[in-house]
């Protein structure tokens, strides 16, 4: 887990290097262009790499959020509506480990 975080502004850096439209590449996330995996893409992707679904259970997801919540709120990104969070939290209890 720590040796693999340690890649992980690579990998970011390789796949904003292949990205055609600027944005998070969404390419390695299941159901790539749905609404969901657009947004989890777009929201958890812009301070780090964006994590695969896979990478926790349903259950670490939930925990994580406010946290990830917090960062947002620390640097002024905005806040997550409660649409956004069921959208992005639906797509990880699919798609989670
Ligand atoms: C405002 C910046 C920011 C945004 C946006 C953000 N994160 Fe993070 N994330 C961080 C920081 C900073 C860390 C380092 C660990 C910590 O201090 O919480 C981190 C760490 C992580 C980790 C690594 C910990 C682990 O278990 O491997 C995961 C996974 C993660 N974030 C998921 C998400 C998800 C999911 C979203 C979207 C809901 C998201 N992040 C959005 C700032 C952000």
């Amino acid at each position: 887990m720590r040796k693999h975080l340690c890649f992980l502004p690579l990998v970011g850096l390789l796949l904003s290097a292949c990205g055609t439209t600027g944005g998070p590449s969404t390419a390695h996330l299941p159901e790539t262009t749905s609404e969901a995996a657009v947004a989890y893409a777009a929201r958890c992707g812009s301070c780090h790499a964006i994590p695969h679904p896979k990478r926790h259970t349903y259950d670490v997801w939930l925990r994580m959020m406010p946290l990830m919540e917090k960062h947002i709120a620390d640097r002024n990104m905005g806040t997550m509506s409660i649409e956004e969070q069921t959208l992005i939290l639906a797509y990880l209890k699919q798609h989670g480990r």
